[in-house]
């Protein structure tokens, strides 16, 4: 149905790292490079306009370059415009019980649910067949990232149980008789329930369609954005996404004859290390720090420059899974891409959900960083085993 896209790529990684700067550097290399390129943001604040140093846009997508257009969606409008009735349905079930309208209304408001209306529009971007690239520019949180998942979670539920519908209007005729409120058209409600599956169904399909979708991470030389960025790759293996490319910004050159910067350059040469040893077997883009704000189309377009070379960013930079999980009865294995192969070079120790691997190299000890699946909360790691450049890692539920 959405033949016509060829490309969506999403940017991810912790706050601050340059999701925003590199979105904005990768859609203006795709527009130069002829493809018709919107680039959506669903900040809170206006950041699209504030990286292309451009006046604020508004809510509506505005062409700012030949082939180059911006969209800065605000979840709250998009809530408003099409899913109110969904909403309201939701609430008047519970005032009917006696809440208050007021915080009816919050609680019908799951968290998340602001994000997840910004990518109703997106499928409704996609779904008008304009565009042949679309960069989708990530908000910081990690909820966030959930919410990309989350179509097909609530989609699949949502049928199984017959569709939210059956769940509410069930509830509805239980508290009918308590409220004359409730007579909020079930009709529409049905109507907008079902599209809001259908919707999240396709958008989902696109999401997880490799040949269509790529995510990126961006991650600084330090240790919390890449272990940051290691989750949104384990996460998006769980999730069958397909991350092509992690991308190092804010490096410092290390040219400086000035002590701090020197021993600042040297700390962040064994960062990128980690990085590439963490995200093992991606492609890495080393981006330098720049002496100024990274801003304006001059800058963002050299900022691509220095990113993708004379390659397209539109191209499939990798394919295939650096995470994979199977489950047998009560044990969980995890089996993940490493860079190293020796057998008595690494030490693994877990911490809350996450392992850590310290692997002996060139450069002294590196981490490596393991993030773990919920899942794995009740169970105890039994066996790590290394076979070529993938280490087995074996969870045992907790009798
Ligand atoms: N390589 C760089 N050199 C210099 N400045 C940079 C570089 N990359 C990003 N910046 C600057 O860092 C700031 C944060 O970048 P950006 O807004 O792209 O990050 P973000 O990950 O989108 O942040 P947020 O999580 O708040 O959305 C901006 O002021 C940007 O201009
Ligand atoms: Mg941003």
């Amino acid at each position: 149905m959405f033949s016509h896209l060829l490309r969506l790529i999403i940017y991810t990684g912790k706050g601050g790292t340059g999701k925003t700067v590199t979105s904005c550097s990768t859609a203006i290399k795709l527009a130069k490079n002829k493809y018709k390129t919107l680039i959506i943001s669903a900040d809170p604040a206006h950041t699209l306009s504030d990286a292309f140093a451009v006046p604020p846009i508004g809510y509506e997508q505005k062409e700012i370059l030949s082939n180059l257009y911006i969209l800065q969606i605000d979840p709250v409008i998009e809530m408003d415009k099409q899913y109110n009735t969904l909403l309201s349905y939701m609430a008047t079930i519970f005032s009917s019980k006696g809440i208050d309208e007021t915080l009816a209304y919050e609680i019908a408001m799951l968290p998340g649910m602001t994000q997840l209306f910004s990518l109703l529009k997106i499928e409704e971007v996609i779904r008008t067949k304009e565009f042949d690239t679309i960069v989708l520019d990530m908000p910081a949180s990690g909820e966030a990232l959930r919410y990309l998942y989350f179509p097909k979670l609530i989609g699949s539920i949502g049928r199984k149980l017959t569709g939210l519908a059956g769940i509410f209007s069930g509830v509805a005729r239980i508290f009918q008789p308590f409220s004359s409120k409730s007579s909020t058209s079930t009709s529409s409600f049905l109507h907008s329930e079902s599209d809001l599956l259908d919707k999240l169904d396709s958008l989902a399909s696109i999401i997880t369609n490799h040949d269509i979708t790529s995510m990126r991470l961006v991650a600084n030389p330090d240790t919390f954005s890449i272990e940051n960025a290691k989750r949104a790759l384990m996460s998006a293996s769980l999730y069958g996404i397909n991350v092509d490319m992690a991308i190092v910004n804010k490096i410092i050159p290390s040219l400086s004859s000035d002590a701090y910067y020197a021993d600042m350059a040297a700390f962040q040469k064994n960062k990128v290390e980690e990085a590439r040893s963490n995200f093992y077997p991606l492609p890495i883009r080393e981006i330098k720090l720049h002496y100024n704000e990274l801003k304006g189309l001059e800058m963002l377009e050299r900022n691509g420059e220095s990113i993708f070379g004379s390659e397209d960013p539109s191209k499939i930079f990798h394919r295939g899974k650096t995470f994979s999980f199977n489950r047998e009865n009560s044990s969980l294995r995890i089996v993940v891409k490493v860079p190293f192969t020796e057998k008595d070079d690494f030490n693994i120790e877990r911490y809350g959900d996450r392992l850590t691997i310290k692997v002996k190299s060139n450069i002294g000890h590196m981490v490596n960083i393991l993030p773990l699946p919920s899942i794995t909360t009740g169970m105890k790691l039994t066996k790590a085993k290394l076979y070529g450049d993938e280490l087995n890692v074996m969870f045992e539920m907790n009798p």
